[in-house]
């Protein structure tokens, strides 16, 4: 990571529990980098949730987008909903990449192109709320992302784009002006005559808690790609002239931020997380042997969602117990319900940070996938998850090694109910009953409302043939799980009392 004069140029390195629980990564966790942006936590937002949007349809294309939204602010998520659809929207017709200023889409794609958008909070208050997109795609052998921050101004409920925090055009071209000004002659690679008073390239404007206004660029619009993120901090004293009322106070946000609404401080984190916590288990763990007993585990990935507070209270009504493998994005977004699940004797597991394709990633950016989404859920549960089920149950030695460092077990499932590709409740249910057998694992998702509609079917009818609901790790009682070790699918080793598969 490199940084002169207020520009920054990052590559991905490998960060350890950041200062913010929705810290996007390595490349926030400078203090004195002047284009860092002080997150706030999605936590403490009344109202907030999370909506998620997978690949349903056919095809090789790995696609997980994640945005939130607003209770009250109808337009907010509805301009979130409309930004994510119409960049999934261009990946699936393959158009992505003839942006202005974008290299052109590249020929040679790889077997399973990735769509993915996680998201922080670039600054909330009483009066306005920023949410940054980070949008990522696979573009040949390359990863490209884009970013882009919508604004919501509460006080006359208007989403925005980022150049509405500037006063109009006369001052999107002063601002452009500054902008070019700082990029000229910074590095060799960044081109500041790209640089023009256009909303589409000034379309992801923040402020770091000085005040001063950080303008962010996507892949490929002022650099290549292979140098990641570019962005600019103009000061505080140059931009406060050309700022719109809701620029104001998007400024004023941020900058209370810092005194303690919605940021986690960095010295209260690096103690928080320098505390040796337990492996995470189910505090009902040891109730069931399942050498005798016939035993199912479900588990529910890529939650908490929305849906995820009346899937607990279906579990907790069937003294029926599962594994949920969340996010990491999600853990910081809903640690109350992860908590609640601890409480309530089901087990938390490690879904990833942002649902990244282990394999497609290097070792370092793998190992940050994962470690990021431990810290989150460390912080909510105060427990260290010991499970991972990787992102589109794609897996290899390397990413079984990279888990098997962290300490960590794969789970892979040997049921699959099709939830994530569109099917009904019904059908959902159906699968599960019809595949489950002793010692199975259950692949269902808590952010679709089919698995949540399905599970009460499949509670009752798996519990009058006889099943108890477990989590995964009771499945295989004293025999235990391997760090490194892949359980749970078809030719993993075989849970008690059932037979091992070829
Ligand atoms: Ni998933």
């Amino acid at each position: 990571m490199r940084f002169a004069g207020g520009i920054a140029i990052f590559a991905a390195t490998v960060a350890g529990c950041g200062p913010t629980t929705a810290s996007s990564s390595a490349e926030d966790l400078v203090p004195s980098e002047p284009t860092m942006i002080n997150y706030g936590d999605p936590s403490q937002v009344n109202g907030l949730d999370v909506h998620t949007v997978t690949g349903d349809g056919p095809g090789d294309q790995r696609v997980h987008a994640v945005y939130p939204s607003l209770e009250g602010a109808p337009r907010l998520t509805g301009k979130l909903h409309r930004t994510v659809a119409e960049w999934l929207d261009r990946f699936n017709h393959g158009t992505l990449g003839n942006a202005p200023g974008e290299k052109a889409w590249e020929t040679a794609s790889p077997a399973h192109p990735e769509f993915n958008v996680d998201w922080q909070l670039a600054a909330v208050s009483s009066q306005v709320i920023g949410v940054r997109l980070r949008i990522g795609r696979s573009a040949g052998a390359d990863w490209v992302e884009a970013r882009t921050t919508v604004w919501y101004d509460r006080v006359d409920t208007r989403a925005l784009d980022s150049d509405a925090l500037l006063r109009g055009r006369p001052e999107l071209a002063e601002l452009a002006v500054l902008v070019k000004g700082r990029l000229a002659g910074s590095r060799p690679e960044v081109n500041p005559g790209v640089i023009r008073p256009e909303a589409e390239l000034f379309d992801s404007l923040a402020f770091n808690p000085r005040g001063d206004l950080v303008v962010e660029f996507d892949d490929h619009q002022v650099a290549s790609a292979s140098h990641g993120r570019v962005a600019v901090a103009v000061p505080a004293s140059e931009v406060g002239p050309l700022l719109s009322a809701t620029g104001v106070r998007a400024q004023r946000a941020a900058v209370k931020a810092v005194a303690g609404m919605g940021a986690v401080s960095p010295q209260r984190t690096i103690r928080e997380t320098s505390i040796p916590r337990p492996r995470a288990e189910s505090s009902q763990a040891g109730s069931v042997d399942c050498a005798k007993a016939k035993c199912v585990a479900l588990t529910y990935d890529d939650g908490p969602g929305p849906g995820t507070g009346r899937l607990l209270d279906v579990l907790g009504g069937h003294r029926a117990r599962a594994t949920f493998f969340s996010t990491g994005t999600n853990a910081s977004a809903y640690p109350e319900l992860l908590r609640r699940m601890m409480r309530e004797g089901h087990l938390v597991g490690n879904h990833t940070w942002s649902h990244r394709d282990l394999t497609s990633l290097t070792d370092s950016k793998a190992t940050d996938q994962i470690d990021r989404a431990q810290c989150a859920i460390t912080r909510a549960i105060g427990q260290v998850p010991g499970l991972l089920r990787p992102p589109y149950g794609v897996t290899d030695g390397r990413t079984a090694s990279v888990a098997g460092r962290l300490g960590l077990t794969l789970v892979g499932w040997s049921v699959d109910t099709g939830d994530e590709r569109g099917a009904d409740a019904k059908t959902v249910a159906d699968r599960a009953v019809a595949g489950a057998g002793r010692g199975s694992v259950i692949l269902l998702h808590d952010v679709r409302g089919s698995a949540v509609e399905a599970t009460p079917d499949i509670l009752r009818r798996l519990g009058r043939k006889g099943y108890t609901f477990v989590t995964v790790p009771e499945l295989y009682g004293s025999q235990g799980m391997r760090a490194g070790g892949i359980y749970g699918s078809e030719g993993g080793p075989a849970a008690p009392g059932r037979p091992a598969m070829p």
